[in-house]
C-alpha cells in the first residue's frame, strides 16, 4: 500500500498528521507528536511575541465536538525556533511545519523570514483564518487585504513550500475568490479549514454558555464542522487542485472519515479536536481503520481515491 504524500521537495511518510493548535504548544507536546505515528510535526501558530490568549474557560468539549477561544496563546516564534532544532535532531525523517500568525502585514514577513531561514522547519502554515483575537476579524474574509499580503509574502526569499490556512466560505461566491487570488502565487498547498468562528453553546442545566471570551463565543470543531469542512475541500480542489495540495482538516475522528476527504479532494489531513480528546493514540487508530477500509474496497494506493468522487 502507498500512503505517502509529496509537497514540493517534502515527503510525508503517511497522510495524517495534527492541526496546529491542540497539543502542540510546549516542547514536551511536539516530543510526544514526534514519537507518535503522526506523519509530521505541527506547532501551534505562533506570533513575534508570546501570548496568554484569552481568559479561562476558553476550550469546552461536546458530544459532536469542541468550542475554543483560545486567542493564539503561544511562546513566542523564537521559542519555536529553538522547538524545531531540537525536533529535528530527534526526528529527522519527520516533516516539521511552522504554524505563523501575525497582527500586522510586518508581523507576517517577520514570521516568513525567519522560518524560511530555519533549516530544521521544512514547510510554513499562514494562519489567515484564526476567528478567537477579539477586534481581529478573519484575515481570508477580506479578500483585498488577504490578495495585498499573500503578494507579500512571496517576495520574501526562501524556497520552503508555503501555504494558508483558510476559515470556511459558506458561498460558492467567496470561494471562487479566494481561488482567483491563491491562482497568482507560488503557493503550494491549502488547509481547509479553521474552526467555524464566533458561534455559541449553551448549557441547559447550568443556564451559562460554556466560554468566557470575546462574548461567549468561539471557534467549533469536530463532528459539527465536517460537512463544511467537505465542501470547502471539494470546492477549492475544483479550483485549484491541478495547481496545489488540498490539505483537509474539520471534524476527522475515524479512518472512514479520512477516506471521505480524500475522495473530495484532499491529499493529506489533519488532525485537531480528535487529538485533543484522545492525544496522540489518536493516529495510530484512525491510520489502522483507514488501512483497513482501503483494503476492505481493495484500493492499495491514495492516488486511486483522491479527488475521484462518484457523480449522482
Ligand atoms: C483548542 C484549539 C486551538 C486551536 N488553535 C489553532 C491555532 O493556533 N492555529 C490554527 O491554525 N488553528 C487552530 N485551531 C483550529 C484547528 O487547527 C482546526 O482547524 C479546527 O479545530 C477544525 O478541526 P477539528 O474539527 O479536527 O478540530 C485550534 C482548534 C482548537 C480546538
Amino acid at each position: 500500500m502507498t500512503f505517502t504524500a509529496q509537497i514540493k521537495n517534502v515527503t510525508f511518510p503517511d497522510i495524517i498528521y495534527n492541526s496546529s493548535g491542540p497539543r502542540c504548544t510546549t516542547p514536551e507536546e511536539l516530543e510526544a507528536l514526534g514519537n507518535s505515528e503522526s506523519s509530521a510535526i505541527m506547532m501551534k501558530s505562533c506570533s513575534p511575541e508570546s501570548r496568554n490568549g484569552n481568559p479561562e474557560p476558553r476550550y469546552k468539549e461536546v458530544e459532536l465536538g469542541s468550542i475554543n477561544s483560545i486567542g493564539l496563546a503561544n511562546h513566542g516564534y523564537q521559542k519555536y525556533i529553538e522547538y524545531a532544532a531540537e525536533l529535528k535532531q530527534q526526528f529527522p525523517n519527520t516533516p516539521i511545519i511552522a504554524s505563523i500568525v501575525g497582527f500586522s502585514q510586518e508581523d507576517f514577513l517577520l514570521l516568513v523570514e525567519a522560518f524560511q531561514n530555519e533549516p530544521s522547519v521544512d514547510m510554513l502554515e499562514v494562519n489567515l483564518s484564526c476567528p478567537n483575537v477579539v477586534g481581529k476579524p478573519q484575515i481570508a474574509y477580506d479578500f483585498e487585504v488577504s490578495d495585498e499580503l499573500i503578494a507579500k509574502i512571496f517576495t520574501v526569499p526562501g524556497d520552503k513550500p508555503i501555504g494558508f490556512k483558510l476559515p470556511p466560505y459558506f458561498d460558492p461566491v467567496h470561494t471562487e475568490m479566494m481561488a482567483n487570488i491563491l491562482k497568482k502565487y507560488p503557493v503550494s498547498f491549502i488547509t481547509c479549514i479553521n474552526s467555524v468562528g464566533n458561534t455559541l453553546i449553551i448549557d441547559p442545566e447550568t443556564e451559562r454558555p460554556l466560554i468566557a471570551p470575546k462574548g461567549w463565543l468561539g471557534g467549533l470543531g469536530g463532528d459539527y464542522v465536517k460537512p463544511i469542512a467537505l465542501a470547502n475541500v471539494r470546492m477549492f480542489y475544483k479550483l485549484l487542485g491541478d495547481r496545489m495540495t488540498i490539505i483537509w482538516c474539520g471534524g476527522i475522528k475515524s479512518g472512514v472519515d479520512v477516506f471521505e476527504h480524500l475522495l473530495a479532494g484532499a491529499s493529506l489531513v489533519q488532525l485537531g479536536t480528535v487529538l485533543w480528546k484522545e492525544d496522540v493514540a489518536c493516529f495510530a487508530r484512525i491510520k489502522r481503520e483507514f488501512y483497513e477500509y482501503m483494503e476492505k474496497k481493495w484500493y492499495t494506493d491514495v492516488k486511486e481515491i483522491i479527488g475521484k468522487l462518484k457523480e449522482l
